[in-house]
């Protein structure tokens, strides 16, 4: 259980990792949030029982845990404003003017802990997390990293909010957090082009806009959902319906002269390479 947990953001990141840990039951005993906008506020109120501030002062702080969900380009504004209520740097005492250890947990794509650090203080405890959209219904996936060997509670209470909106893992270096990026944190886009572009070939076949539509979704959850629950790897699985001059190998044999496979190892290098890229400006700042 969490005892206090402070949101710096209540948008739609923050919103569906507090939704998800209220469905789960694992609301901190003590949540609070810190938001600009009033009506952000007055739903986080209404609907988790916080108590809400518009920008971070002593009260906001003093959690033991600091969930840091604004845009990436807010984010060296946040962490400033933050560091300089430098009242509210220790939770134990916050009339100490020694600096404190918080919890802190970021989920700003491309923001690295090295620039975290910079703005906010060397002195707390840095997790790092990529979650993706299907976490605004429950079914994200989320890599987590740390730069320093954690207890196991900050590991445990990280994991236990990520795990509220869907699956996570640990990764070792920050630098695989931009492949994570490339696979998982702009993947779901990769899929939605894939539908659209589904639905319309569907829709030129002569099929309804509706019939294509769920024709696409229903084939897409039922492959990843085979896929999850077979033994066999996803080459396996494309064999399997795959006969000899049929129709599914002349649609792949078109992916294969295309350079399907790199098609896409080109797009996710280009991706991660970004976020690279983006996480070296902030650095640069
Ligand atoms: N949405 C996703 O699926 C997703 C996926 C992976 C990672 N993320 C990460 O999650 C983070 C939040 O994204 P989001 O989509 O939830 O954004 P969002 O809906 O725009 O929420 C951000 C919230 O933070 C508020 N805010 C801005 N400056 C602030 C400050 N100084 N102090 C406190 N609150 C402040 C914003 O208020 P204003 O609107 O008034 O600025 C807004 O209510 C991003 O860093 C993003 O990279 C999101």
């Amino acid at each position: 259980m969490i005892e206090s947990l402070t949101f710096f953001g209540g948008g739609n990141m923050a919103s569906a990792l507090m939704g998800g840990m209220q469905k789960a039951k694992r609301s901190p005993e003590t949540l609070r949030l810190v938001d600009p906008d009033a009506r952000v506020r007055q739903i986080w109120s209404d609907r988790y029982g916080a108590a809400c501030f518009p920008n971070p002062e002593e009260a906001a702080c003093r959690s033991e845990y600091w969930v840091l969900a604004v845009k990436p380009q807010q984010m060296r504004d946040l962490c400033l404003s933050i560091a300089a209520q430098e009242i509210c740097l220790h939770p134990e005492d916050p009339r100490s003017e020694q600096p404190g250890s918080h919890g802190v947990i970021s989920v700003a794509a491309g923001v690295r802990i090295a620039s975290l650090a910079q703005w906010l203080g060397a002195s707390h405890r840095y997790i790092r997390c990529m979650p993706n959209t299907p976490a605004l219904i429950g079914r994200g996936v989320t890599a987590l990293y740390a730069d320093q060997p954690l207890d196991d509670r900050d590991k445990t209470i990280a994991q236990s909010i990520m795990d509220c909106v869907g699956k996570s893992l640990w990764v070792l270096e920050e630098v695989a957090m931009d492949a994570v990026t490339a696979v998982s944190g702009s993947g779901p886009a990769y899929v939605f082009r894939m539908m659209e572009a589904m639905q319309d070939a569907a829709q030129d076949l002569g099929l309804s806009a509706a019939d294509a539509r769920l024709l696409v979704i229903e084939t897409l959850r039922g492959a990843s959902e085979l896929a999850e629950q077979s033994a066999l790897p996803p080459a396996q699985l494309r064999e399997q319906v795959t006969s000899k001059g049929g129709t599914t190998a002349a649609a792949l044999a078109v992916f294969e002269a295309e350079d399907f496979s790199g098609l896409i190892k080109r797009a996710l290098s280009r991706a991660a390479a970004r976020s690279a890229e983006l996480a070296r400006h902030d650095e640069a700042k």
